[in-house]
């Protein structure tokens, strides 16, 4: 029994899924800042934006990830080595067309949810109610903003250039 009355041998499979979670996470971290530093064109300023706010959030729950592990009393996983070995969130490398930027996006959050609803499972199954708290936030706002980025992402094409 640790600190937190939680016993650690039951909480591995948790810890393992927290990291598989903050290794996504920071992968698409670094997309975001790829994707701000290299978006152009008509939607520059909104997209220059939107993905600012993205990783200024991803920073902070990146964060918030690997300080809950420790405080189970687990080592976050701390190296670029380690983050590319682990996630399934892959590196964009060049991207030209904003579109595919957000669809990129998208896609990246689809990995993020899946890899927060393995976390709810896996701390659901040890009553840790902390980090079902923690993530089940982290969830609801990625949901939302991959409807807001969805709902930027329906807009009609505008037409070609003559
Ligand atoms: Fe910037």
């Amino acid at each position: 029994m640790n600190y937190l009355g939680l016993e650690k041998n039951k909480l591995t499979t948790l810890a393992a899924e927290l990291n598989d979670l903050l290794a996504n996470y920071q992968l698409y971290y670094q997309n975001l800042r790829n994707f701000h530093w290299n978006v152009s064109g008509p939607h520059f300023f909104d997209l220059h934006r939107e993905f600012e706010d993205l990783y200024v959030d991803a920073r902070v729950k990146i964060d918030d990830i690997a300080e809950r592990l420790l405080t189970l009393r687990f080592r976050p996983l701390s190296n670029l080595t380690e983050y590319l070995d682990r996630a399934k969130v892959e590196e964009a490398g060049q991207v030209n067309e904003d579109r595919e930027m957000v669809r990129i996006v998208l896609q990246n959050h689809q990995e993020l949810i899946a890899c927060m609803r393995r976390v709810l499972d896996a701390a659901g199954k040890v009553d840790d109610e902390g980090t079902i708290d923690m993530i089940g936030s982290f969830l609801e706002n990625l949901e939302k903003r991959s409807w807001m980025l969805d709902a930027w992402a329906a807009r009609k094409r505008e037409p070609a250039m003559a």
